[in-house]
């Protein structure tokens, strides 16, 4: 599986690419060579390779066991602790996953907990699951989020009041950090399955380690494949040389747009299944460029369904925007348009196409309108959905991420200014 990057619609000039070049080959310097801002926090570059092969495994036998004895896996997390896992399981699982019967679901139904305050969702979710056997896969690198903690006491509660206190220990997995945190602390005293987030990994960065790795293979996705792929993007985007590098393109591209002035990045999707990679993304470069007053603003764009709410804006709105298109150039699974004889919806000029043949001239059609409207588009093509194209893609966000923060001049790494809200509601509720 291939991803192209494609900037000739950027309405960027030569030399504006040409200019910024160095710039990104300094920042690979820096990356590579580890004495960048942040320098503690990568170890996600070479992680493809260098992962631990005996957790790995355990990781694989954990999902084994969770498909035999569970009808629902919930993954309790938030940010960069769930974020990554639905991405990978949205794109490519069954659209109607949890709804399939169980011979037809390839592992346990996967619901996520953890990633907002809300008892309305917790107590539905209780109801929910009243019949069915769970297992829980509790998710959290510092072990003391707040929001990842009051989901987990309250479903641990529901899972000890079933099995009791000794049955449950067999169906809660924690991931976490190896040493530190209230999560570790409980993991070790209770005896449950762990798995460690390695330190040197931040959030964000997290979704091809056991962070990612358990829920992803939980939902019988092939995780071998994903790792693969993210290891053939890690040899491909570790290129210095920044024409034959599309990560790095991409990098550039964005920061030529923003020093000229604009001040939105809209990910853009054709295809439903692929619509949470924009939240993932979000994340990845809000939280990795939002900083000292700078970073352009990371948004979204579901198409076509967008197009007839949000379309308006990007086609006449402020010009501060410019797309990137996140496009699969072919899918497996498709609809030809029979034609009838009434016609009277009017549509047998469609007999005898595909809707991803339709759903790509809408593509094409609205990229020439949002040019036609000044805004700059970008297109990344992946080759197909599959597991081993999606890890390759979700390196080549975290690659070209890291660049483009250094390029930038911020610190890609950390987020001081997520602690913002949290000091003041600790304030608030006493603690
Ligand atoms: O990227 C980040 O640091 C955050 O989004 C975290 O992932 C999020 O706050 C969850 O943190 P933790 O895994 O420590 O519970």
């Amino acid at each position: 599986g291939h991803i192209k990057f494609d900037y000739t619609n950027a309405m960027i000039q030569p030399h504006e690419y040409t200019n910024l070049k160095k710039q990104v080959e300094l920042a690979h310097q820096m990356l590579h060579e580890g004495n960048g801002p942040g320098n503690d926090y990568i170890g996600w570059l070479d992680y493809p390779e260098n992962f631990n092969r005996e957790e790995y495994e355990r990781i694989k036998a954990s999902a084994k066991r969770i498909a035999s004895n569970s009808d629902v896996l919930i993954v309790i997390g938030i940010g960069g602790s769930y974020l990554g896992a639905k991405t990978v399981i949205d794109a490519l699982s069954h659209t109607f996953y949890n709804e399939l019967p169980k011979e037809k679901r390839k592992g346990p139904k996967i619901y996520f907990a953890g990633h907002q305050i809300s008892g309305t969702y917790l107590t539905e979710l209780l109801e929910m699951i009243q019949d069915q056997d769970v297992s829980l896969n509790v998710i959290s690198k510092s072990g003391t989020t707040t929001e990842p903690a009051i989901a987990f006491r309250v479903l641990k509660k529901a899972l000890e009041d079933k099995y009791g206190k000794e049955g449950v220990k067999s169906r809660i997995y924690a991931t976490t950090d190896s040493e530190n945190g209230a999560l570790r602390k409980l993991a070790n005293a209770e005896g449950y399955e762990s798995f460690v987030i390695p330190a040197n990994v931040g959030g964000r960065y997290s979704v091809l380690t056991p962070v990612g790795l358990l829920p992803i293979a939980a939902a019988g996705i092939d995780v071998d494949a994903l790792m693969a792929g993210a290891a053939e993007g890690m040899k491909e985007y570790g290129n210095p040389n920044v024409d034959e590098n599309p990560a790095y393109q991409y990098a550039l591209v964005r920061n030529v747009l923003y020093r000229k002035g604009k001040a939105i990045e809209a990910l853009v999707n054709y295809e439903p299944s692929m619509a949470f990679l924009s939240e993932w993304w979000m994340q990845l470069f809000g939280e990795s460029e939002g900083k000292d007053g700078k970073g352009l603003f990371p948004t979204k764009l579901n198409n076509t369904t967008d197009l007839h709410s949000m379309g308006q804006m990007v086609q006449d709105g402020p010009r501060h925007l410019f797309e990137t298109v996140v496009r699969v150039e072919a899918f497996e699974k498709d609809i030809v348009i029979e034609s009838d004889a009434l016609n009277l919806d009017g549509l047998n000029y469609l007999s005898g196409k595909t809707m991803s043949y339709v759903n790509d001239n809408a593509f094409k059609g609205t990229l020439e309108a949002h040019l036609d409207g000044n805004v700059p588009n970008c297109v990344i093509s992946m080759s197909q959905k599959d597991a081993f194209t999606l890890g390759k893609l979700l390196y080549f966000f975290m690659k070209a991420c890291g660049i483009s923060g250094y390029v930038l001049g911020v610190n890609p790494f950390d987020q001081p200014g997520v602690e913002a809200y949290k000091k003041n509601m600790f304030r608030l509720l006493g603690k």
